[in-house]
């Protein structure tokens, strides 16, 4: 009888792993095997945001320190208990600023903590940093081939190359301090990075 059982359990696990051939499911794989550092981690849910440039640099960014409809802010997250900077890969730096969040598109207001969102600062057309402003049509853009994004909603791309809309950081405010809420919505990077 053992044997039956033994039989039919090592059937069973033949299946699911025929099953998972034929579908070509991988098999989750904890971080830690894969071996990634934890600064080239992307944002992780409960990460603090710190200012990644100017005389602020590494400072958490509090609720107070952003200005409505003022030109985005570079940022990073940072792990809150071993105070690691996500700072390995360029694809983790945000652009986090304050909007008005009664006009912010209701499709992204989920994501966004008392009027502060944080779009990645990678374009999606060929991957150059998303750091210049259009302050009178509010609007982030492109540097490198002039592709602009709609900060109002969800950084839609409204202009130039650019095939996608950036991906947004989802936030929260936790002790006043700007927090990620949860991972990228949107894919980050350019199409040729995956
Ligand atoms: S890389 Fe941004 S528009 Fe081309």
């Amino acid at each position: 009888m053992s044997f039956g059982k033994d039989k039919k359990a090592l059937l069973s696990r033949r299946t699911i792993f025929k099953a998972g051939l034929v579908s070509g499911m991988a098999m989750p794989i904890p971080m830690t095997v894969l071996g990634q550092a934890p600064n080239q981690m992307r944002p992780q849910q409960g990460d603090q945001l710190v200012f990644d440039e100017g005389d602020r640099i590494g400072e958490l960014i509090g609720i107070d320190m952003l200005e409505l409809d003022q030109q985005p802010v570079s940022a990073l997250a940072r792990d809150p208990e071993t105070e690691t900077i996500r700072d390995g890969s360029r694809l983790n730096r945000v652009m986090i600023m304050r909007l008005d969040g009664q006009k912010l598109s209701s499709r992204f207001q989920a994501n966004a903590a008392e009027g502060i969102v944080a779009y990645s600062a990678v374009c999606t057309h060929t991957g150059c940093d998303v750091i210049n402003w259009d302050e009178g049509l509010l609007r982030m853009a492109c540097p490198c081939h002039e592709s602009q994004f709609d900060v109002y909603d969800g950084a839609k791309n409204v202009g130039g190359p650019a095939p996608r809309p950036l991906a947004m950081l989802p936030l929260e405010i936790v002790d006043g301090i700007v927090t990620v809420a949860g991972i990228f919505k949107g894919r980050v990077g350019f199409t040729q990075n995956f």
